[in-house]
């Protein structure tokens, strides 16, 4: 089993950079034994100044920009991300895909992050479930679109987020079971495209209402790497506390 990636999602949050930096100092603290992989993709304009504060932690950002430069308002490019410190981008987050995200942008995406030398954390996931298995299909068709002609070198710097839109920001999550069931379609998906070998070395996480109390159900039965966690992220305490046990049971 690989060691876990665990990624907090900050999306718009906290106010300001001082509170920024007071809950970054603060997790970095309490997160006193691991050798997980974390990280946090945070707000763009918080990427520099939480970079000085030198954390163990990767820091990322939540989208890029498609394009490079140039006439692209309120858009920040893969090179800008990577020359702040950002080591990684989240991509195709539901949040994002609302707002016209396509799996044509993300693919185009993927391309200029690895240009960039950073890695791209490809979220996916159904609005809803029926009894046919019509969201497994959907899930696999995000896949291979916005995937499309990636070489398979490139698995390195990818990973793939199953994120049940239903189960983001909820009362509660999907079960081990529902993750497990995706996980094993991803990775077949994965596999068909790139082969065994490359698809091997792409972690898929499980995100959507990631909690102290569940999270280790999604690597230990649910079958996925790792996590990204939204809300919980900004309680550095249990974010903490998922960084470090996790490890310490997988390990
Ligand atoms: P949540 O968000 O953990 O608050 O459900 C997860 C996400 O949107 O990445």
């Amino acid at each position: 089993m690989k060691k876990p990636l665990i990624i907090g999602n900050w999306k718009a949050n906290p106010k300001s950079i001082k509170e920024a930096k007071a809950l970054l100092k603060l997790t970095e603290k309490l997160i006193t034994r691991t050798k997980n992989s974390y990280g946090y993709a945070v707000p763009d304009a918080f990427l520099f100044p939480l970079k000085e504060e030198k954390p163990r932690g990767m820091l990322g950002a939540q989208t890029i920009g498609t394009k490079e430069d140039g006439a692209h308002t309120g858009e920040s490019s893969a090179s800008m991300i990577s020359s702040v410190g950002g080591t990684f981008t989240l991509l195709g987050h539901s949040e994002i895909r609302a707002l016209g995200e396509t799996d044509e942008s993300i693919n185009a995406k993927i391309k200029s992050t690895y240009q960039e030398g950073l890695y791209s954390v490809v979220c996916v996931g159904e609005k809803s479930r029926d009894n046919h298995g019509t969201y497994l299909k959907h899930i696999e068709e995000q896949l291979k679109k916005s995937l499309h002609e990636i070489p398979g070198e490139w698995c390195e710097k990818l990973a793939i987020a199953y994120e049940p839109i239903w189960a983001i920001g909820a009362d509660t999550s999907a079960t081990p079971e529902q993750c497990f069931e995706v996980v094993i379609v991803i990775r077949r998906t994965l596999a068909a495209l790139f082969g065994m070998a490359y698809a091997k070395k792409v972690c898929v996480l499980y995100g959507g209402t990631v909690t102290k109390n569940n999270a280790e159900s999604f690597l230990v039965e649910g079958g996925a790497d790792g996590l990204l966690i939204g809300r919980t992220s900004l309680d550095p305490k249990a974010f903490a506390s998922i960084v470090t046990t996790t490890y310490a049971t997988i390990s």
